[in-house]
């Protein structure tokens, strides 16, 4: 049993948390929830859970692609010299936004449901990996500003989180409904 540490503790805004060490910790929140879905993938009737996991996870990439967009980068571009990097980064949140909003019109029986939400995690991978391995690391050569940064990143990531927990409220009977129309 793995009861010893439990790392995803409750979402608390931290007052003075670094920008970089917040946005990877969503990074690693993230991939694990990807894992997740990977081993439900190999289970039957594991449609709910899906459901309720994919919709962590959009939530949770939609917050995060916000507080990158809105502070993090336009601060991080000018900072950094480096336009072409941010801008990719840029392209790379509007391909992941397009598999979001397809998935959040899909339940697990549709075709390619599976395959696109592991396509996005492997974008998302892809991500990550130009985010820690390149853009945090100029950023942070730059002497970017990352108390500040995060300071307000964090009232934002606070204000976006408890506007998707207010959208997640709505009682959804998709599951235990189904109208299944006989075709043929
Ligand atoms: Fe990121």
């Amino acid at each position: 049993m793995d009861a010893a540490m439990k790392p995803n503790g409750p979402a608390k805004v931290a007052k003075d948390e670094d920008a970089i060490a917040m946005l990877t910790a969503d990074h690693k929140k993230v991939k694990s929830l990807f894992g997740d879905f990977k081993k439900l993938m190999d289970q039957e009737g594991a449609d709910d859970q899906k459901v309720a996991l994919v919709k962590q996870i959009c939530d949770a990439l939609k917050v995060h692609a916000e507080i990158e967009e809105e502070i993090f980068y336009p601060a991080v571009r000018k900072a950094i010299n480096d336009a072409d990097l941010m801008d990719e980064a840029l392209v790379e949140h509007a391909a992941a936004k397009d598999l979001i909003a397809q998935l959040e019109e899909m339940e697990p029986g549709d075709d390619l449901y599976d395959a696109k939400v592991t396509v996005l995690g492997e974008q998302i991978d892809h991500h990550v990996k130009e985010e820690e391995g390149n853009m945090f690391v100029k950023a942070k050569s730059a002497k970017v500003d990352g108390a500040a940064l995060g300071a307000k990143m964090a009232q934002r990531q606070a204000e976006l989180r408890s506007e998707s927990e207010g959208e997640g409220k709505a009682p959804t009977k998709s599951s235990a409904h189904k109208t299944s129309s006989a075709s043929g």
